[in-house]
């Protein structure tokens, strides 16, 4: 889909570890909260909305950059620890390769991501699919060391090399999302036009990267027959081993599949027994999925403002699920509502603790191991490095 507003949640919070690190608060910044409660002047919506960013007076967008850890919540320096920093590890102003579906294989070093699809700037949409794109995690690692500040406000230290997944058979056509699931990767594919319906497809995480004869590549396509919309994420609950992902309408509003065909809401499916169920709805476009490391709680983000025609009386919100023991979502609740600058850190109780401020949307993020978020933010790939330790989903 197109650039999220929602600043993606970190609601799968992390565990917390020992900070090691030299003091070092260079790139860290408290953001005054309190006194950006009262402003002199507070412009009207056509002035000041959904698409501007939000910074005290004295503070530019490029200094906010600089210091990227913003700081709301004295807790949040538990997370990043001492010495947090901030990478540019890839970028291409005229491509944005870095939207969709990152995943992490550990035993590889590797990280996975998707271009935007449907996107002019990602080069997908209905004549073309986008790419899934491999890169090394230590070769991003090793430019850290080296990065030199920009005008723009970025540390950039260089260009991770890109190699790209193959879509021999058209398995893997404009994906959205994508996981680790029992010791290979799964990806979410929107489709393509009438006849490539979208699905759900399992990818071999080392050479040749596509799919061994071992596997059966596409495990669902259809509901009862039916196509689905555009399925956009995916979590793996570890307590039941079920896949559950969302089926917002965006192939559609974005012109590459047909008409929908379903309501917009959320899966589930279990693989051995090929059961697929439906465990919520009532959402405008369900987007982002993941599950608390307990996996007791569900967190689903709806971006119904996302659409061609912007109506900020549309969802940029979080919503939390209890998990039943039996896989329903139940006691749906608002968690948290986003703004588009970065990653925003909340705690369990939807307290904001703090960003990691790019100034502008990040549209997917994954850990990389302990200490490392890879940010897709488009047209550039950012590492943070911070002190806490991401749930291992990466084990799943
Ligand atoms: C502090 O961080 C900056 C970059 O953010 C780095 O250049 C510097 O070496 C760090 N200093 C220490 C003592 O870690
Ligand atoms: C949002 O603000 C921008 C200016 O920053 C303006 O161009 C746009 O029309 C505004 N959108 C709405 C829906 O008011
Ligand atoms: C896709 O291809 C069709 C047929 O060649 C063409 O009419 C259409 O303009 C193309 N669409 C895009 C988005 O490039
Ligand atoms: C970092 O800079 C040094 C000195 O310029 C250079 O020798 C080294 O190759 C650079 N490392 C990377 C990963 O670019
Ligand atoms: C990375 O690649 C892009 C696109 O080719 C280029 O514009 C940019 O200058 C490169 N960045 C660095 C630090 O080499
Ligand atoms: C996987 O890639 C290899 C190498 O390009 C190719 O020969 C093989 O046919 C592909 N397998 C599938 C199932 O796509």
């Amino acid at each position: 889909m197109i650039a999220i507003p929602v600043a993606v949640l970190l609601a799968c919070l992390p565990y917390l570890t020992r900070a090691t690190n030299a003091n070092n608060r260079s790139q860290i910044y408290e953001f005054p909260l309190k006194s950006t409660n009262v402003l002199a002047v507070v412009p009207p919506p056509l002035v000041f909305n959904y698409s501007s960013i939000f910074l005290p007076e004295s503070v530019t967008l490029v200094a906010a950059k600089t210091t990227p850890f913003h700081v709301y919540h004295p807790d949040f320096y538990r997370i990043i620890g001492p010495s947090p920093r901030l990478t540019v590890v890839w970028s291409n102003d005229e491509y944005a390769a870095a939207h969709e579906a990152p995943v992490y294989h550990q035993p590889s070093n590797a990280l996975f991501f998707a271009a935007n699809a449907g996107a002019p700037l990602g080069r997908s949409g209905l004549n073309q699919s986008n790419v899934v794109w491999r890169m090394d995690i230590g070769q991003a690692v090793s430019l850290v060391g080296n990065a030199t500040l920009n005008a723009e406000g970025d540390y950039v230290g260089g260009n991770v090399t890109l190699q790209a997944v193959l879509n021999t058979d058209h398995q893997l056509e404009n994906v959205n999302g994508g996981t680790n699931y029992r010791g290979n990767l799964v990806f979410m594919t929107e489709g393509r036009g009438d006849s490539l319906p979208s699905g759900i497809t399992v990818v071999n995480p080392v050479k040749p990267y596509n799919a061994t004869a071992l596997l059966p590549l596409v495990i669902l396509n259809n509901f009862f027959g039916r196509q689905f919309n555009s399925l956009n994420d995916v979590a793996y609950h570890r307590k039941s081993g079920d896949l559950f992902f969302t089926d917002p309408t965006y192939g559609f509003t974005q012109d590459f599949r047909p008409s929908p065909g379903f309501p917009n809401q959320v899966y589930r499916f279990n693989e051995d027994s090929g059961l697929v169920s439906i465990v919520a709805d009532g959402f405008s476009m369900p987007n982002g999925i993941c599950f608390s490391p307990d996996q007791r709680t569900a967190y689903v983000a709806d971006t119904g403002l996302v659409m061609k025609d912007r109506d900020p009386t549309r969802p940029a919100t979080i919503y939390a699920f209890d998990v039943s023991e039996g896989g329903i979502f139940c006691n749906r609740r608002t968690f948290a509502f986003g703004i588009g600058d970065g990653i925003a850190v909340y705690n369990p109780q939807g307290v904001l603790l703090g960003k990691i401020f790019t100034g502008t949307g990040a549209a997917n993020f994954i850990w990389g191991g302990d200490g490392k978020i890879f940010i897709m933010a488009e047209t550039k790939v950012y590492l943070a490095e911070i002190s806490a330790k991401g749930d291992p989903i990466w084990n799943d």
